[in-house]
């Protein structure tokens, strides 16, 4: 049975870059964009462009509208406890850092945070600044063979001493579901702050926020069939109340002298300057596409797509796999060969997938690996895709060996 997706024909850019001879395989870096979206961008630059949250005429208050209905939208999408626990932001970057910034004064000296080997350094870097700037303890929790968080060791990793946990939900380069939830658990116990990176997570299925209990979580608009330039950063409320503004100006202040100021809660609080109003409007028109996907389906088509991904991957001789990839993406090297230029010769033959470091690497050097090559999927790809990846794959090393 060829493995067709049925929502290949809503995705311009994938049939365009396939009319250009391109094989998009690379989504976990950024997706293509459903028609929906598209017309959505189009669609409020065409109709008048206005600023959000400051004007009382017609246009402003359409864009406002439009602006908040996408809040409520991603609520929906997260089911999140209310609208006014979601923040704009540019990214799960800015997600990240806004929290290493805006949570900073609650750490003293010799307090620990706690991180996992495989983390982007997304979700690394601010952590690890944070630290640096007031001498706290950055605990890095091993991975088992697996390419999962080992729990035995965190558990004693976690500890009284730990005043915040932030982790990936699913690995970016080791396409693996984290065990959250009980790492989430042993943070609670010591009263630790939680944050998720959900960048890669949120693309897969439907995740329940409240369910999950986490203090914070992130993710990214253009990893999501969304725009780029826009994030979410989701926050329990009373996790919110303890986050202190990090960019200042525009709206999100209440009350403004020359020497003094007061500023607005969550959302609009964090919410500083002009906001990226056309990328949120046309992020919710991405949600209300994807919420009308069958889910069960999207979720059989990946599953589906990643078994045959793994299966051609087993072919050749000397494919080695980073770990025991889940679903949506598959890292690799090859025994006696070089990955970048292994890299060029499927690039020269249409083949977009990402190879090098992935953002992550301290996971490359504490795997030995200089890089590795990452295959990764969105809604729209088919098994013809994957065939030619394989079929790519095996004449460059034929070429290489
Ligand atoms: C796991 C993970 N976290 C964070 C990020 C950063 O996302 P963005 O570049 O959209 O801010 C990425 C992007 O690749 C990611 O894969």
């Amino acid at each position: 049975m060829p493995l067709n997706s049925p929502w290949r024909a809503d995705f311009p850019g994938i049939l365009a870059l396939a009319a250009e001879g391109q094989t998009y395989l690379d989504s976990a870096a950024t997706a293509q964009k459903p028609q929906a979206m598209l017309d959505s961008l189009l669609g409020y630059y065409a109709s008048g462009a206005a600023n959000v949250h400051r004007a009382q005429h017609l246009p402003g208050e359409r864009a406002t509208r439009a602006f908040e209905a996408t809040r409520e939208k991603a609520a929906r999408w997260l089911n999140a406890a209310s609208s006014e626990e979601i923040v704009f932001t540019r990214g799960s970057t800015e997600s990240l850092n806004l929290l290493a910034y805006g949570l900073e004064h609650l750490f003293q000296a010799g307090d620990e945070i706690a991180i996992s080997a495989l983390e982007h350094h997304a979700n690394l870097l601010p952590w690890q600044q944070l630290a640096l700037r007031r001498g706290l303890k950055l605990v890095v929790l091993p991975l088992d063979e697996l390419g999962d968080i080992d729990l035995a060791q965190a558990a004693t990793l976690i500890g009284p001493r730990t005043r915040l946990l932030a982790v990936s939900q699913l690995s970016n380069v080791l396409g693996r579901w984290q065990p959250v939830s009980e790492l989430l658990a042993l943070a609670r116990a010591h009263g630790a702050l939680c944050v998720i990176d959900g960048a890669q997570g949120a693309v897969h299925g439907r995740h329940d926020l409240q369910a999950l209990g986490a203090d914070f979580y992130v993710c990214s608009g253009h990893k999501l069939y969304g725009p780029d330039g826009v994030g979410l950063l989701h926050g329990r409320r009373e996790a919110l109340a303890q986050l202190q503004p990090w960019q200042f100006g525009g709206e999100m202040v209440l009350q403004a002298d020359y020497h003094e100021a007061r500023f607005r809660p969550a959302p609009l609080g964090f919410e500083a300057g002009t906001p990226p109003i056309s990328a949120v409007i046309a992020l919710g028109a991405t949600l209300d596409y994807l919420a009308s996907l069958d889910d069960t389906a999207a979720a059989a088509h990946e599953a589906a797509l990643h078994r045959e991904l793994l299966a051609g991957l087993a072919t050749p001789e000397g494919i080695r796999l980073l770990g025991a990839p889940q679903l949506a993406l598959a890292s690799f090297t090859v025994d006696g060969v070089h990955g970048a230029d292994l890299a060029h010769l499927l690039t020269e033959q249409g083949i977009a997938v990402r190879s090098g470091h992935h953002c992550a690497m301290p996971l490359m050097k504490r795997l030995g690996l200089p890089g590795a090559i990452r295959v990764s999927f969105g809604l729209y790809n088919d098994g013809e895709d994957l065939q030619h990846f394989f079929a790519a794959l095996d004449k460059a090393l034929e070429l290489l060996r």
